[in-house]
């Protein structure tokens, strides 16, 4: 029987691969309907490396888990675990997203 397990939970390696694709798709589609389909920007300021960079994980993580008051951002704690929103922010930060980079 073997003690260790390469099929971490989320953790370095983020969230089981299945919920991955569930993250990306609602990125894409949910977050996408404010942030622009290609997270470029729309209603919602641009999601791109460049934009964030100057931002912290925390305050990141902070607004995706909670939402902006007083803005139209959403609270998506409800639908988004906050390791999950930490795996998001490092996927937006590496600018891979899970389509075709343009
Ligand atoms: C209803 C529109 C809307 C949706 C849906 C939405 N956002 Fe936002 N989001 C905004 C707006 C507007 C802001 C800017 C708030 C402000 O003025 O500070 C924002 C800000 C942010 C920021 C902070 C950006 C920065 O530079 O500080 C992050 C990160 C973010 N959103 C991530 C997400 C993610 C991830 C999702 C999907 C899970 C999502 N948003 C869905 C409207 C939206």
């Amino acid at each position: 029987m073997l003690a260790l397990s390469c099929g971490a939970a989320a953790g370095q390696d983020g969230p089981p691969g299945a919920r991955q694709d569930e993250l990306l798709h609602l990125l894409r589609q949910d977050c996408g309907s404010c942030h622009g389909l290609t997270l470029r920007g729309g209603l919602g300021p641009a999601l791109t490396p460049s934009m964030l960079q100057p931002r912290s994980d925390e305050v990141l993580v902070a607004t995706i888990l909670h939402g902006r008051p007083g803005t139209p951002m959403p609270p998506w704690r409800f639908a988004i675990a906050p390791d999950e929103a930490q795996w998001l922010v490092m996927r937006l930060r590496a600018g891979d997203v899970g389509h075709e980079q343009q």
